[in-house]
């Protein structure tokens, strides 16, 4: 599995005089993420007093991780891209697309078997490149790169939005679509806006029901999904040291969940104690001899408010389990305001199924707090009310946990273990009787609960919590149960209460594996053919967009405008439609089909402008397309928040929208639409967003002088004969126009290449 010591020595040996160079430079102290940056500056690029939130800079990320579901689409632009090799070390995560059902092993050989397909591409693929292959059942993208790629102090990117787990290992891990990662994999800078900083002081110490996932879950709740835009959150004090390793892993992990470009933590005895657990003994020793570097200065931590452009304490002495949700990760509920804010709501309380583990929460210590619950049960004379599932992160941790009897405890409650995979937590749940659409409540330990995100029906509430929280609602079938204060009543009627959770950071035995499923790539891989048949249906070559055609954009389709939330999961829906990420046109099928039309407040229905008629988003478009009109489409706040799949940029590219105008943009999605040539634009004014109307014809203009800063105008010509010109703005560089003109930054770095 090569842990890449020589690089990370090598990352190592750079350190010291890096940041000497960019203290000097800044006449200031440094916190731990603007070392982990200005280390990683691109050789091409200078250094400088970067301005936050402002000026683009140039990164030489370490490593590429890619999950199986993005991973399709960012190989087959690699391919593209003609180089011979990944430029860095990368590898490639079987773990989307196994359906979650009966249990681990048919449900694994089921998917084994639907997608060989795609595996075989993706092998292959990883052999011929220099690609790390993680096999269908090893374990979850971020899970497996904890537990053997992350280190302190390092730099990687990853094409899925919880690539920020890694934080937890101290490194600046960053979420990114596909066409960042191929750039990084052909040798290419990576582009990144100098983020802002926000700092978050933990005092006190976690103890009994309170698990890392409340530090997050709090957060969420302070920041709310945008809170975190454009910025690195760093934890520090004596709560972020006292804590362990995985469990900084899950609050990093969630980072995503309020926007955050990532997170992290200083290198501690923490890290240090998994990095030998998990047998990197001789990174822990490189790192300790580069401590000082691996942590910010001391008078950044004295007086944060200094260093940081926002400051957040929280004192986990006082801090109370939560759940967060229903529909949005940054609703939260202390856990003893949980019987008057569901009833307030008309939340069903009654909860169906309980669901930990993912990547976000499968830590061995995770686990071992669960069970320690559900020990309870048998010992207790209790009876699971809800129904109960368990989702291991890695072979590498349920092999260990089957070997500590935990699988066997679980077992005696009744619950199911699936595959070593993002089941559930990605939609791939074929949960009986969801396709009736009943109201009902779920409690896990994910990290997203979007509307139709576990199971795709819309009336399922579901809420995130801690493991254990999860674990002793379950067993309470009651959302409003609070283990800190509540009774149960047993088998026999006695009135019992729950222990405290309690479990071991690490195995007292150390990890164990049978087989981790990882497959090396070949030393030469130039032989290796890669095989994409012209009928498939679930892969499929890319062809290179077309270029920007010179001129101002006139005459363009008002395709939908949408309404409230619009995630990547609206946008490109995942369950069911994971099948065809390598397949674009077939995939296309599914744009914008969970967006709300503004107009009618219905979902996939929207008027063709060509006929009068109403009908699904993507046939709409298809029309508009085989007419040769362009179209636009219209969004609220935070459009594209959530996953990294660039799907959600490419399908609308390829059906022919020309732009995307919103109030605001997350990050992954704004810069995913530039990369494939989109033009992504915000609202100067927001109130214009009500000036478009329903059967607006759109001109775009000021494309022939697109410079950076400069605002375009758009007209809106409505059916009774007026018109609206308003200002919109854009955040592209000069590097970012010219994908634009090129129709995509893959024609640019393909014909570089061929140059
Ligand atoms: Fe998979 Fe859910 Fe994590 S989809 S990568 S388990 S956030």
């Amino acid at each position: 599995m090569a842990f890449d010591v020589d690089m990370i020595k090598k990352v190592y040996a750079a350190m010291p005089a890096r940041i000497e160079a960019a203290r000097k430079k800044l006449g200031r102290p440094l916190t731990l993420s603007e070392k982990i940056l200005f280390s990683h500056l691109h050789d091409d690029q200078p250094l400088e007093n970067f301005e936050r939130a402002k000026t683009y800079v140039n990164f030489a990320p370490d490593r590429v991780a890619m999950q199986d579901a993005t991973a399709q689409m960012a190989l087959l632009q690699f391919m593209q891209a003609g180089r011979p090799k990944v430029a860095v070390p990368s590898t490639v995560h079987c773990d989307h697309l196994i359906v979650a059902k009966t249990e681990a092993k048919q449900d694994l050989e089921k998917a084994v078997n639907e997608s060989k397909e795609v595996y075989d591409f993706l092998a292959s693929v990883s052999n011929k490149y220099g690609i790390g292959f993680w096999k269908p059942g090893a374990g979850i993208i971020h899970q497996v790169v904890l537990e053997n790629y992350a280190f302190p102090g390092g730099m990687m990117i990853g094409t899925d939005s919880h690539t920020v787990n890694a934080g937890g290992l101290g490194m600046i891990a960053i979420g990114v679509g596909g066409a960042d990662a191929c750039d990084v994999m052909a040798g290419l800078p990576w582009e990144l806006k100098w983020p802002k900083l926000i700092g978050i002081k933990l005092t006190g110490k976690l103890s009994g029901w309170t698990a890392p996932k409340d530090v997050i879950l709090k957060v969420a709740g302070i920041l709310t999904v945008k809170g975190g835009t454009g910025a690195i959150v760093e934890y520090f004090g004596e709560g972020a040291t006292s804590m362990s390793c995985t469990g900084k892993g899950t609050i990093c992990n969630m980072g995503a969940e309020i926007g955050a470009t990532t997170s992290t933590f200083g290198y501690d005895d923490s890290m240090s104690r998994y990095l030998k657990s998990t047998g990197r003994e001789e990174i822990a020793s490189a790192a300790d001899a580069v401590k000082e570097h691996l942590t910010a200065d001391a008078e950044v931590y004295a007086y944060p408010e200094k260093y940081f452009d926002q400051l957040i304490e929280i004192n986990l002495d006082e801090l109370e389990p939560h759940l967060n949700g229903p529909f949005t990760p940054d609703l939260a509920t202390p856990i003893s305001k949980m019987k008057e804010v569901a009833a307030a709501n008309g939340w069903p309380t009654k909860v169906e199924v309980g669901l930990i583990g993912s990547c976000t929460n499968s830590s061995y210590e995770d686990i071992s707090r669960s069970v320690s619950l559900a020990k309870q049960v048998v010992a207790k004379g209790l009876k699971t009310k809800a129904e109960f599932t368990i989702t291991p992160g890695s072979e590498q941790v349920r092999f260990t946990i089957e070997r500590d009897g935990f699988l066997d405890t679980f077992n005696k409650i009744g619950a199911k273990v699936f595959a070593n995979a993002c089941g559930p937590c990605i939609g791939m749940w074929d949960r009986v009787g969801a396709e009736k659409a009943e109201k009902n409540t779920i409690v896990h330990s994910f990290n997203r609960n979007f509307a139709k995100r576990a199971d795709g029906n819309p009336n399922t509430y579901a809420f995130v919590g801690s493991p254990e929280l999860v674990t002793a609602i379950a067993i309470a079938g009651d959302l409003t149960f609070n283990p800190i204060t509540d009774t149960l009543i047993n088998e026999k009627g006695e009135t019992v209460k729950l222990d405290e959770p309690t479990g071991d950071e690490l195995p007292l035995r150390g990890f164990a594996v049978d087989d981790p499923g990882f497959q090396a790539p070949a030393a030469d891989g130039s032989g290796v053919v890669v095989n994409v048949s012209p009928t498939s249906k679930r892969l499929q070559l890319l062809d290179p967009f077309a270029a920007w055609e010179g001129t101002d954009l006139k005459g363009l389709k008002l395709l939908i405008k949408a309404k409230g939330k619009c995630t990547t999961d609206h946008i490109s829906m995942a369950g069911p439609w994971l099948k065809f990420r390598g397949h674009l046109d077939n995939i296309s099928n599914n744009m914008l089909i969970g967006a709300v039309n503004f107009f009618n407040e219905k979902t996939d229905n929207i008027k063709n402008q060509l006929t009068g008629e109403y009908g699904p988003v993507p046939a709409t478009q298809r029309d508009y397309k085989a007419h040769g009109i362009g179209s636009i489409v219209v969004g609220d706040e935070n459009y594209g928040e959530g996953s990294s799949r660039e799907h959600a940029a490419m399908e609308p590219r390829h059906l022919g929208v020309r732009a995307i105008l919103v109030k605001s943009f997350a990050r992954i999605h704004e810069t995913n639409l530039k990369k494939q040539g989109m033009l992504g634009l915000t609202f100067a004014n927001k109130e214009d967003y009500d000036k478009i109307q329903e059967d607006d014809t759109i001109d775009i203009l000021g494309l022939t002088d697109f410079a950076p800063g400069k605002p375009l105008a758009v007209v809106l010509h409505h059916t009774d004969g007026t018109s609206d010109i308003i200002s919109v703005n854009h955040t592209y560089n000069e590097q970012q126009i010219e994908w634009f003109k090129a129709g995509g930054a893959l024609n640019i770095i393909r014909k570089n290449f061929a140059a």
